[in-house]
């Protein structure tokens, strides 16, 4: 019978070396927490618990997973282990092992969030109900790790953290990456022999590597050689670097799926881009959430584009940001153009600088050139919004829609004073404050009239 497998992350420690009042496995990679690309990985492996130890910040690490909404996290809680007091990995592992029904252990670390699915089912497949495995790394950069000692038959002995090495030991370049599979019961026995005597005064984990072979129990090894998979976060420059290795990757796809970027290490992708045929992405990007780019978008310069739908042939000019909105075909936003949620946009719309929409639907043909606010309101097809046009729509209380019809012309300038209604083909004069119904192919005109005072003087008689 196949054993059956429980998974132990490691997320209580301090991460004092962080320097930050945020817990370490809440530091985001890609856009999201270290500890959420660990979930997310393990979720898929055929598993029947996951137990999650945490301590340092738990209710907050707990809280930063239980309120999330399942889109940002697309996979299982796992089963919170309280470490009161963080005495070590060895430690960590007692205080979820009570939970565990398992014939086999899983044991990986919440700040180690790059190791791939793949590994770890090699890793899985190995598993039974006696045999340690520990999936090992061949480095020439052994320092910080912990290092595996092998006996004169091959086989691994121990397992001797970096600041417990002799001069000799520090040399070995094959490491713990601290992700191990391990036999349960045989664990449970092997945790209550551990001791605090090591240079850390901790219940090392690894310690029961020595255990194992002492008692002649099995103990393998998998090893990799792609430092990255395996390589943890312990303080902002190692968070930096893997940014950087991830962010590659990101861009990596997007070529790969077809989308040229002016310069593939100046674009980040904090969620999920899908791409069309040619798609052009010029520099520093941000893209966030979920955003798709449908065939021929061109995304400009200095562009923030969040959970956002983009059809065929829209462009997208420099510095326009884009958060909750989905645009039609053809369109032209920006430059420095802003769509908040709810804008929705059809065909051939134009929103040029400086023009802010939220709850906005645009008709096909729609144009706000220049400096707008357009919030909670609908416009109809090829209506056009002159430059400076303010929609009030906030009262000091509520906030109340504007519905403008097809072919409508709001003049330069003019405000419109929700709730409000412009029929179709209605033509607001430049400068107009207009707070009532403007029937369907009228002029409103809703301005002082001018006046024109000859020969006055003006202040200081000249
Ligand atoms: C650990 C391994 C080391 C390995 C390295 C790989 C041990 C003793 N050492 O060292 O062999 O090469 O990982 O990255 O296992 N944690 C708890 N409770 C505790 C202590 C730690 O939950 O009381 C968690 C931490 O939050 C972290 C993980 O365990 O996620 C590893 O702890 P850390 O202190 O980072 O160990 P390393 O020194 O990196
Ligand atoms: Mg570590």
């Amino acid at each position: 019978m196949k054993p059956t497998l429980e998974i132990i992350i490691l997320a209580a420690g301090k991460g004092s070396r962080m320097r930050s009042s945020l817990p370490k496995v809440l530091h985001p990679l890609g856009g999201r927490p270290l500890l959420a690309h660990v979930l997310e990985t393990v979720a898929s492996l055929n598993h029947s618990g996951i137990h999650a130890v945490i301590g340092h910040g738990a209710d907050q690490v707990r809280s930063a997973f239980d309120s999330a909404d399942s889109s940002d996290f697309p996979f299982p809680g796992p089963n919170w282990v309280l470490q009161e007091r963080q005495l070590g990995t060895g430690h960590a592992v007692q205080q979820a092992l009570p939970a565990v029904k398992a014939d086999a252990v899983l044991v990986l670390c919440g700040d180690v969030p790059l190791v791939r699915r793949e590994t770890l089912n090699r890793l899985a497949a190995l598993a039974d109900a006696e045999s340690l495995i520990v999936l090992t790394l061949n480095t020439d950069r052994p320092e910080g790790f912990g290092r595996i000692v092998r006996g004169p038959d091959g086989g691994i002995e121990a397992i001797v953290e970096d600041r417990d090495t002799s001069p000799e030991q520090r040399r070995i370049g094959e490491v713990n990456s601290g992700i191990m599979l391990l036999p349960a019961a045989r664990l449970r026995r092997w945790l209550g022999r551990l001791d605090r005597d090591n240079a850390q005064g901790e219940y090392y984990l690894t310690d029961v590597v020595a255990m194992a072979r002492a008692e002649g129990s099995p103990v393998r090894a998998l090893s990799i050689n792609d430092s990255r998979e395996v390589q943890g976060v312990n303080d902002l420059a190692q968070l930096a670097a893997l940014e950087r290795h991830y962010q590659m990757g990101k861009a990596e796809q997007l070529l790969a799926a077809g989308a040229r970027l002016a310069d593939p290490a100046r674009v980040d992708v904090r969620g999920e881009v899908a791409t069309g045929k040619n798609v052009e992405i010029d520099v520093n990007i941000v893209f966030e959430g979920k955003v798709s780019l449908g065939e021929g978008v061109r995304v400009g310069p200095n562009c923030v584009v969040k959970d956002a739908s983009i059809a065929a042939g829209t462009e997208l000019l420099a510095g326009t940001c884009v958060d909750g909105a989905v645009i039609g075909a053809d369109c032209r936003i920006g430059p420095m153009a802003r769509l908040r949620p709810g804008t929705e946009l059809g065909e051939r719309v134009k929103i040029g600088n400086f023009v802010e929409t939220k709850n906005a639907r645009l008709g096909n043909g729609a144009k706000a050139n220049h400096l707008c606010y357009l919030g909670d309101v609908e416009i109809g097809e090829n209506a056009n919004i002159g430059a400076g046009v303010i929609v009030c729509n906030y009262d000091g209380a509520k906030k109340h829609q504007t519905v403008i019809g097809n072919r409508v012309f709001v003049g330069s300038n003019s405000v419109l004073i929700a709730p409000l209604r412009l029929r179709d083909d209605a033509f607001v004069a430049a400068g107009s404050a207009i707070g009532s119904e403007v029937p369907a192919g009228n002029l409103a005109v809703g301005r002082a009239r001018q006046r024109n005072i000859p020969r006055w003087k003006r202040p200081g008689g000249r």
